[in-house]
């Protein structure tokens, strides 16, 4: 294949900035129905509130077997309720494919949890570089005053379970309780 130009990544603040490659996405309050434990909440906020944001760089097509995919994520402050701003959270569709995250900005936690619905949380502050085993959802969840950024390497034949969590969610949820973090059983 012809060598892809290298992407510039500006590791202050995590963002590949306005390359033409990057294919972008966001998540807004109003597309996170029943995501939060309070829907009531949720939807009665402006839906048009950014939960996150994600850049993604992707060389190869979609499925490609031995291929990788780079990312940048932002998730942004806030709370749904007392529960704090999180992405979605996935499986990947192969099971067996694993994932990298590293920190650039902010604090957080990272929400891990096998196919048995153990969960653990792994604390997210710059440079912390996580990695996600096989057959491992995983969930990054906010807890600071300013946004999380992340960059991500991932198999591009791992492709995205999202439906196992839309249905059942992770068996922990991390709330704001007394202006602290509460990792709180779910389950
Ligand atoms: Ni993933």
């Amino acid at each position: 294949m012809e060598l892809p130009k290298p992407m510039v990544i500006d590791l202050r603040i995590g963002s590949m900035g306005e390359d033409a490659r990057i294919e972008r996405a966001t998540r807004t309050i109003g597309q996170m129905e029943h995501v939060f434990l309070d829907e009531r909440a949720r939807s009665l906020m402006e839906a048009e509130t950014q939960v996150y944001s994600v850049e993604c760089w992707r060389p190869v097509a979609e499925g490609t077997e031995g291929g990788l995919y780079w990312g940048s994520s932002t998730v942004y402050p806030g709370v749904v309720g007392e529960e704090y701003f999180m992405t979605r959270g996935h499986f990947h569709a192969r099971r067996n494919r694993a994932e990298y995250y590293s920190t650039i900005c902010g604090s957080g936690l990272l929400v891990l949890m096998d196919d048995q619905r153990r969960a653990s949380v792994q604390e997210m502050r710059p440079g912390t570089t996580h990695y996600i085993p096989n057959e491992t959802a995983h969930r990054v969840v906010n807890t600071g005053d300013v946004p999380l950024r992340f960059l991500a390497c991932w198999p591009s034949d791992a492709g995205h379970d999202y439906a196992t969590i839309d249905d059942r969610g992770f068996s922990v949820r991390v709330m704001r309780r007394g202006g602290h973090p509460e990792v709180v059983a779910q389950p």
